[in-house]
Formats: structure tokens, C-alpha cells, sequence
């Protein structure tokens, strides 16, 4: 009974959020695509980026996003899971932790002005185990971008604010000329997800 009362709360909750009800009107894969548009409105990212990378793109509302508000945009992305083809992206299925699915990017696209990230690793639950996860995605999204972000290139990555957070964050210090923490509106605010904005990549 308890449980029923809980799953009915979260669906009231779910169902009333306006950013859950705009998706459903706009017909994109997933509410999502609100955080990149928020982020973009803020930080301009995407006007002058011409070759985008999204990590952890599926079901595919980001990419979604730009290949319909953007043109000429030279767009690869990467999930651990299938996505459903979008109009002018390139999709690898695949993990970035992994070297040869690395690999797999670097031959679609050696240059890039803009690296995404919205890759979240299976929460546990477990704060340690949740932030090692995060810990090594970061480690694998910084030598994405060692090997194919352009110099003064951006870099959007999700995080999870945790005991690793101010390491991460300072990490990102050493390899951008500026790191901004931003959490969009339609971010719930019971999460503890924020967006990594990096400027300016120093290599
Ligand atoms: C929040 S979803 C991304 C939503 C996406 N931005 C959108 O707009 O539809 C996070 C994604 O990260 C993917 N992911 C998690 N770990 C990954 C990894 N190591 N490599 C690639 N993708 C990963 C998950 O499979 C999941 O689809």
C-alpha cells in the first residue's frame, strides 16, 4: 500500500513538472533537451561550434535538439545503448570508457569544437561507488577531448556533486582557462546534478 502511495506521488510530481508536459507537447525523445536549450540561451555553445560530440546521448533528445534548431552541424554521438536514428548524426554504440570505442569517435570526427557530455553512470546509491563512476567518466571525457577537442574548444559534462566534486572541478581547472558549475531550471532541485561549463581548452 505504502509503496502504491509513493509511485502515485512520484507520477503526480512527474506529470504537473511543465518541463515533463513541454517535452510531451514537443515531441522530443526526452525532457532533456530543456538543459541543453537553458545552457545554450546562457553560455551560446552551439552557434559557433561546427563539430559536436554527445556522449551519452541516448534515447537522443540533445542531439535531437541540434540537428532540428541548428544547420550545418557536423554531429557524432556515443551511447552505451542503441539510439534511434536522428537526421545528420552519427551514432556509435558504445562505452567511452572503453579505448577501441574511442577509438571508434577519433576515426568519425578528429576535431571538435564542442564536447557534450550528459553520461550518467548507474547510480548505486552507494556515495563512494557513485562517485568513483563519475570519477572515471570524467577521466575518460578528458582524454576524449586530449585527442580530438580543438585548443580554446568547450566542454558540457554532467556531474554529480559528491566527495569528489571540488577535485573534479579543480581537474577541470588545470585543462580550461574557465570552469562554471551550472544547474539548469529544469533540473530538479532535489538532484544533485549540476553541468560543468569549460571554456577554453588548453590541452
Ligand atoms: C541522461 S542519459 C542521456 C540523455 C540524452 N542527453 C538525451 O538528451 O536523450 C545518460 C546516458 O548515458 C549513457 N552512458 C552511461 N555510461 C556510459 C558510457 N560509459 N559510455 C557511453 N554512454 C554511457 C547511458 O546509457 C544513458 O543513455
Amino acid at each position: 500500500m505504502a509503496k502504491k502511495k509513493s509511485t502515485k506521488n512520484w507520477l503526480h510530481r512527474h506529470s504537473s513538472d511543465r518541463y515533463v508536459k513541454l517535452s510531451q507537447s514537443g515531441d522530443y525523445r526526452s525532457r532533456a533537451f530543456h538543459k541543453l536549450h537553458e545552457i545554450n540561451e546562457k553560455y551560446k555553445i552551439l552557434k559557433s561550434s561546427k563539430n559536436i560530440l554527445d556522449l551519452g546521448s541516448a534515447p537522443g533528445s540533445w542531439s535531437e535538439y541540434i540537428s532540428r534548431n541548428f544547420d550545418n552541424k557536423n554531429l557524432v554521438a556515443i551511447d552505451l545503448i542503441e539510439m534511434k536514428s536522428i537526421r545528420n548524426v552519427y551514432f556509435i554504440n558504445g562505452d567511452i570508457n572503453k579505448k577501441a570505442d574511442r577509438e571508434k569517435i577519433i576515426n568519425k570526427m578528429n576535431r571538435a569544437d564542442l564536447v557534450l557530455s550528459d553520461i550518467a553512470p548507474n547510480i548505486t546509491g552507494i556515495e563512494d561507488v557513485d562517485q568513483a563512476n563519475f570519477e572515471e567518466i570524467l577521466e575518460s571525457v578528458l582524454d576524449i577531448c586530449f585527442d580530438l577537442l580543438k585548443i580554446n574548444g568547450v566542454l558540457v559534462m554532467k556531474f554529480f556533486i559528491g566527495s569528489s566534486y571540488d577535485s573534479s572541478r579543480e581537474k577541470l581547472k588545470k585543462s580550461f582557462d574557465k570552469v562554471v558549475v551550472y544547474k539548469p531550471e529544469s533540473s530538479r532541485s532535489s538532484s544533485n546534478e549540476i553541468f560543468f561549463v569549460c571554456n577554453g581548452y588548453k590541452d
